[in-house]
């Protein structure tokens, strides 16, 4: 079958490739993003993959249905871009990657915690500035012996609590649909008791409209003082105001930030300013005490590989059985 992948990497060509070789297909693969403007380009195939963050708006699936294609698998998890109700008009299967690897993102925010608790960020300033024996004097703490407020315990939530017990760390975790993973050692709490007693707090939910701005001004007040706060979920889940307001008063001791609130808008505008122009990123660039990331927690060998072959493989089971395990349905979006 003939299928077009937009928003190809070079990291991804050799897997998608690999999939075509082995099942025949033929492939057409651009790094172009699949925008109004590009959708034409996957004229004459059964299926479209692509991986974006940036919108999947309905002229997309409008062209789509013109093409007549109705399948389109993305090669991650999120599906907070996707127009869904647009996507239901025009009759297009949309299928995600659910768990390509939980690992790489509970992994990631391992790795801002201890960035943060060994403070990195002064050592490397100092040591910057040639203040060698200041870059001495940073004290840190121990990862076991802090309190580590998950709030979200799907897949991703439930993989950093078990690497958590693993260290040590006394885990708190919210969820409305808690887990019942007897191997799992935490303390389910009320989202207003995990602000109050976490010493870090971390969010792996999705980036749903009632999950915007879930840490705001007053959940930040009710946080420790000093406390740290993880976000490798979506960017619209903290008031970036409100966050950076508090790391000017110390209310927060620090944040790991991989999906920042405007992402979107300057990705969009990348092209034209040739960097991240917003004020609200340049600002939390400057500090110490903030380890940003571009929106690369799930980026592993292993997860682009899973990534690909998930996405091919549901645009097989779509066009052979008319239905995936990875179709996502609007109410889930
Ligand atoms: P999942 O669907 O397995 O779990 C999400 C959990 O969040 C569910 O258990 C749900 O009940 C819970 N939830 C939703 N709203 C909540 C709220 N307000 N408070 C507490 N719990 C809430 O998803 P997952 O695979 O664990 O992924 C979590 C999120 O991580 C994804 O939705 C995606 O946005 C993000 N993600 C980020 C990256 C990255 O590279 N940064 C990669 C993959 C996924
Ligand atoms: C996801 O898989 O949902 C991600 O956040 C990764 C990607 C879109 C950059």
């Amino acid at each position: 079958m003939k299928i077009t992948a937009f928003g190809v990497r070079p990291d991804e060509r050799q897997h998608l490739e690999r999939w075509a070789r082995q099942h025949g297909d033929d492939l057409v693969q651009t790094s172009a993003l699949l925008t109004p403007d590009t959708v034409a380009k996957a004229a004459g195939s059964a299926g479209i993959s692509c991986f974006q963050t940036v919108p999947y708006e309905a002229a997309v699936f409008k062209t789509m249905r013109k093409l007549g294609i109705n399948a389109l698998a993305l090669r991650n998890t999120g599906v907070d871009n996707v127009d869904f109700g647009a996507a239901q008009h025009y009759c297009i299967h949309v299928t995600n990657v659910p768990a390509y690897s939980p690992n790489a993102i509970a992994e990631f925010a391992l790795t801002d915690m201890l960035y943060l608790l060994r403070q990195t960020g002064l050592v490397q300033r100092d040591l910057h500035q040639n203040h060698y024996q200041t870059a001495t004097t940073h004290i840190g703490r121990e990862l076991r012996h802090t309190k580590v407020g998950v709030i979200g315990t799907g897949r991703i939530g439930r993989t950093l609590i078990a690497i958590l017990n693993g260290i040590g760390a006394k885990v708190l975790a919210f969820d409305p649909h808690p887990p019942s993973d007897p191997h799992l050692i935490f303390e389910p709490v009320t989202f207003q008791q995990l602000l109050h007693e976490s010493d870090i707090v971390t969010l792996h939910i999705p980036g749903t409209p009632e999950n915007t701005h879930l840490i705001d001004e007053a959940a930040i007040a009710t946080m420790k003082p000093g406390a740290l706060l993880i976000n490798t979920g979506r960017p619209n889940l903290i008031d970036t105001s409100a966050m950076l307001a508090a790391l000017r008063t110390g209310q927060l001791g620090g944040v790991g930030i991989d999906t920042f609130e405007h992402e979107t808008e300057d990705l969009l505008a990348l092209a034209e300013h040739g960097r991240f122009t917003d004020p609200q990123w340049q600002a939390l660039l400057a500090m110490p005490n903030v380890i940003l990331s571009p929106h690369i927690a799930y980026y592993t060998e292993t997860a682009v590989r899973n990534m690909c072959d998930t996405a091919m493989q549901a645009l097989h089971d779509l066009a052979e059985q008319q239905t995936s395990d990875c179709e996502v349905y609007p109410a889930a979006g």
